[in-house]
């Protein structure tokens, strides 16, 4: 049966696209829903142009509240009934309980080599360690950030005269190969690591 794909964002949604895009013809799953935190996620117009449904939960009203506010999320999404949640982008850090809830049927895309640069400016970060080569990793959410069981990685090298945005806009154009890949193998079921290129 087609699985359904719930993709939670925060900003332009370009991996988002990539996904939405790539659920076609025989792929197993279809996208059911793009969700932000943020009303001005460039991404819903996006998502929207291609007939997804959107839908906005803001995080700002419950301030701390992260449980309320990941009450109001999970209740939002559970109308979806998504059969996977996909992260892309989606900048709120999540508590154990929302997670909890749906481990297991949620992934997330970070744009560094896991385990190496969990967190932000992974590619800064990348640059001052002087690595020769940077990445993207696809992984299962656990409660802990940006960890969890990987899926994918995808490798670009880093050149000399890098900086933190060539070297972003050369790992994107990564994780919108990698990301895509690895969710038509979850969706049938397939959780092996896949290495590219
Ligand atoms: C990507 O680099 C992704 O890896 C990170 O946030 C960025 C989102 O970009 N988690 P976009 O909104 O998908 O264009």
């Amino acid at each position: 049966m087609t699985k359904r794909v719930a993709i939670l964002i925060s900003g332009g949604g370009s991996n988002m696209v990539s996904l939405v895009d790539s659920m076609a013809g025989d792929h197993p799953a279809r996208a059911c829903l793009v969700l932000s935190n943020n009303h001005d996620a460039g991404g819903l117009q996006k998502a929207a142009d291609r007939g997804v449904d959107t839908a906005v939960v803001d995080h700002r009203p419950h301030g701390d509240d992260r449980a309320t506010f990941e009450d109001v999320l999970h209740a939002r999404l559970r109308d979806a009934a998504p059969d996977i949640l996909c992260l892309a982008g989606f900048m709120r850090v999540l508590t154990e309980g929302f997670v909890s809830r749906w481990q297991g049927r949620m992934i997330n895309i970070h744009p560094s080599l896991l385990p190496k640069y969990r967190g932000l400016n992974t590619h800064a970060r990348a640059l001052e360690a002087g690595d020769t080569e940077a990445g993207c990793s696809v992984h299962e959410v656990t409660p802990a950030l940006d960890d969890g069981p990987l899926l994918g990685q995808a490798r670009v090298p880093i050149l000399p005269d890098d900086t933190p945005d060539t070297l972003a806009a050369r790992v994107l154009r990564q994780e919108h190969i990698l990301y895509p890949a690895v969710l038509r193998r979850f969706a049938a079921g397939n959780r092996a690591m896949l290495s590219l290129p």
